[in-house]
């Protein structure tokens, strides 16, 4: 069974969320269970930087009209799954955030730069003598990758049979009609039966509607998408789809995320006998935020995007009770404007009891999974989330949201004897504040606590059911006519 994975990042060669977890490690999975997945990904300086490349190079002539295009061939620095990182400097060779040209701001090209991508990927699938390797299956993630069918189907290739993965429906990969022609693909799709959206051209609908699966990233997300309250306006399609949607629940990278062996931690954490280690991390972990106390204050970590979906205004809304509890908040995110604005706000306000870190950094989001108590995440809707999946394995009890990927991964304390998290249901403010209450009342229960941090750490969200379950969809895709 081949695969081609194509998606937009990749960590760790690229990475701006969960996308990027996702890719870097799922590929390696497949291969563990006998896929030969191989990825196709942007050329973007920082992965050119981090892969480890062969020298070999397949030229593509100019496939969009943007530029000269080559495939480089190389491997994943840690994992060494097979790698093709598409070459294209008018397109790719910008460093920084591989969507942004500032915070807040896309890339005015993102059409054809990830048309491109898109079409690369189409290429490879449908002309076997163009790498000497034809996919059986293209596994393509989000929007970015949504054209992929689209293509297959312009050209009237009915193979391979592509996958479509859903990891966040709102990124819609919206645009303007005009592309369709910039983009060489034909007016005809512009239609409800085809990629059109609103009188515009949506990628990602483009995605779910030629391919001939689709699937998402947790089993909830995949019903909540099916309703008009969560569905974008495509709840419709994805009902039409119906049999065909699958949610597969997203695993974590067992080596990156290993609290026995995670260079990144102040010290190891042991799943038989977790506490001393966690008390390290926890003393190391509010040093370096500013937080004062000891380790018999209740520690709170956040660690996200801040955007409207993650629910940070909710966070917002209910600090001063969370301090007013006696506990404390270590913060690590970056997103919009206002939000980071607020929270700084937030911090200055409660000095020693909320600290804060504006941007990305990824050894820091290692130590406040590991000294942290709890984690908040209190998201609006949540594709799968991977944070509370770190936090299981690192003993930090999630407080989350019911819903999505939260819903299907955390155990309630309260209605579970295997309870590993805190779980809420509303997304308003009084319910935040209740969770953190119960949160800290769980603390101060030390017993209860250390029942609850073994379950967390018992928990198993290695990728190898995954992978499984992805190479059942692959194998029905083959077969089917
Ligand atoms: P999403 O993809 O919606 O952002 P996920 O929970 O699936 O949410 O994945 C987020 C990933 O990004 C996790 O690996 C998390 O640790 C990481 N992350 C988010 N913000 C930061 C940050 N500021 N610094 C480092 N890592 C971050
Ligand atoms: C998206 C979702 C997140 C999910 C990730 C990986 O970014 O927002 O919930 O975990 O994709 O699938």
């Amino acid at each position: 069974m081949k695969v081609l994975f194509v998606s937009s990042e990749a960590y760790p060669l690229v990475k701006t969320g969960g996308l990027g977890d996702v890719a870097g490690a799922l590929p390696a999975a497949l291969r563990d269970v006998g896929v030969d997945a191989r990825i196709l990904l942007p050329a973007y300086p920082d992965a050119m930087g981090r892969a480890t490349l062969t020298g070999r190079s397949v030229a593509l002539g100019d496939p969009l009209g943007v530029g000269e295009c080559r495939l480089l061939e190389g491997s994943m620095p840690d994992t060494g799954c097979p790698l093709w990182l598409l070459d294209c400097p008018p397109m790719y060779e910008r460093s920084g955030d591989p969507y942004m040209i500032t915070p807040g701001n896309d890339w005015p090209d993102n059409f054809k730069r990830f048309a491109l991508l898109a079409k690369v990927a189409a290429m490879i699938g449908a002309a076997g003598d163009l790498m000497d390797w034809r996919p059986n299956v293209i596994h393509a993630h989000d929007w970015q990758t949504g054209l992929v069918p689209a293509y297959l189907k312009a050209w009237s290739v009915r193979r391979p049979p592509v996958l479509f993965t859903i990891h966040n429906l709102h990124y819609m990969g919206i645009f303007g009609q005009e592309i369709l022609g910039m983009v060489g693909l034909p007016q005809n799709q512009f239609s409800i039966e085809g990629l059109e959206y609103h009188g515009l051209v949506s990628m990602l609908k483009a995605g779910i509607q030629y391919s001939q699966a689709v699937s998402t990233v947790s089993p909830s997300y995949a019903r909540e998408i099916q309703t008009p309250y969560e569905g974008q306006g495509l709840d419709g399609l994805l009902r039409q789809r119906g049999e065909k949607l699958r949610g597969i629940l997203n695993g974590i990278d067992m080596a990156a995320w290993d609290p026995l062996t995670d260079p990144h931690l102040a010290a190891p954490i042991d799943p038989a006998n977790p506490e001393p280690g966690k008390a390290a991390n926890k003393a190391s972990l509010k040093r370096q935020m500013g937080l004062d106390g000891n380790g018999s204050t209740p520690l709170f970590g956040l660690v996200s995007r801040f955007v409207e979906q993650k629910g940070i205004d909710l966070v917002l809304g209910a600090i001063n009770r969370l301090v007013g509890e006696g506990a404390q908040l270590a913060i690590l995110g970056s997103g919009d404007r206002h939000l980071e604005y607020e929270l700084n706000l937030a911090a200055s306000r409660h000095p020693g009891r909320v600290g804060i870190h504006v941007g990305y950094d990824e050894r820091l989001s290692h130590l406040i999974q590991a000294g942290s108590d709890f984690l908040l995440v209190p998201s609006r809707f949540e594709p799968c989330g991977l944070t509370q999946l770190y936090a299981l394995r690192y003993g930090t009890a999630p407080v989350v949201r019911r819903t999505g990927g939260l819903a299907d991964s955390v155990r309630s304390v309260d209605e579970d004897p295997e309870g590993t998290g805190v779980v809420f249901d509303h997304a308003f403010i009084d319910a935040v504040e209740w969770a953190v209450g119960r949160a800290v009342a769980l603390f101060h229960d030390p017993d209860t606590m250390a029942r609850v941090r073994r379950a967390a750490m018992a928990q198993d969200f290695s990728w190898k059911r995954s992978a499984q379950e992805y190479l059942k969809v692959y194998t029905d895709l083959m077969t089917a006519g």
